[in-house]
């Protein structure tokens, strides 16, 4: 059965991108067949991926839009993807009034998920339509929340989304997991947030180890490559691999 893990927080700028390129890459190296989804109008994941997206005529637009097949840019340091660009910004709108949108992603998925064992979607910072595909399309749904106070609070009204939709459309999405991101031990407030999240969430699902805040992640994206191909002996690989291990188990 392939897992199609969808990592979703509302809020934007929690890691969500730079976890699904490194997460994908780290299974990749573990043998595993992986696609990675962009359905995020800011084409984060596609430029981290070292793909112009301006200079893209197929994307997955075309495929919740127009119902055409996935385009699927193959092996980028092992990855499959699927990219975006800013005209998926138009989707939201132009969906509005499409009969059954919201299995567009699922079952554009359909006739590649066979070829994979994960497949990753990178969901974009909102609660609107494109992170409903999302959630709809997946199996899990994997939270990435930042280590500060302020992220955390917004903890409920992600739940409540995703019991929601499991209600509605998708009854046997399971949660993954919660990865606290972006976590500096050394500062008092964020031990506070993580241990709040580690004990409040963990009732819940799988609160992962935590991802250390460093400039190596900026500095590896800006390099257009996984920490990994970027500082092989950085600490927070070896947290990446302990947790890909965990979702090889899911
Ligand atoms: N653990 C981390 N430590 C420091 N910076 C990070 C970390 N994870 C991500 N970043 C940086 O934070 C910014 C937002 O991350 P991103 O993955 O794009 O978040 P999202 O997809 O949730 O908006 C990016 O510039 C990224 O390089
Ligand atoms: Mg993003």
């Amino acid at each position: 059965m392939t897992k199609i893990i969808a990592l979703f927080n509302q809020s934007g700028g929690v890691g969500k991108t730079t976890l699904t390129m490194n997460l994908g890459y780290h299974l990749v190296l573990n043998k595993n067949r992986v696609l990675l989804i962009d359905i995020d109008p800011q084409a984060s994941l596609t430029t981290f991926m070292g793909i112009d997206s301006e200079e893209l005529e197929q994307t997955i637009y075309e495929s919740v839009v127009g119902e055409e097949p996935l385009p699927i840019i193959q092996q980028i340091n092992g990855l499959d993807l699927v990219p975006a660009n800013i005209n998926l910004s138009a989707a939201e709108l132009e969906l509005v009034s499409s009969l059954m949108r919201e299995v567009r992603l699922k079952n554009a998925l359909n006739s590649v998920v066979d070829n994979y064992d994960f497949i990753l979607i990178d969901c974009p910072p909102s609660l609107g339509i494109l992170t409903v595909l999302s959630l709809v399309a997946a199996t899990h749904v994997l939270v990435p929340i930042q280590t500060q106070f302020k992220s955390f609070q917004g903890t409920d009204l992600l739940l409540n989304t995703v019991a929601r939709l499991r209600k509605a459309a998708n009854r046997n999405l399971e949660i993954a997991g919660f990865i606290p991101t972006m976590f500096d031990s050394r500062t008092a407030q964020e031990t506070r947030t993580y241990n709040a999240i580690k004990d409040q969430l963990s009732p819940l699902a799988t609160v992962y180890q935590p991802i250390p805040r460093s400039i190596v992640f900026p500095d590896a994206s800006e390099k257009r490559v996984p920490l990994a191909l970027h500082q092989s002996r950085h600490p927070a690989v070896d947290v990446m691999k302990k947790i890909v291990k965990k979702l090889e188990q899911l």
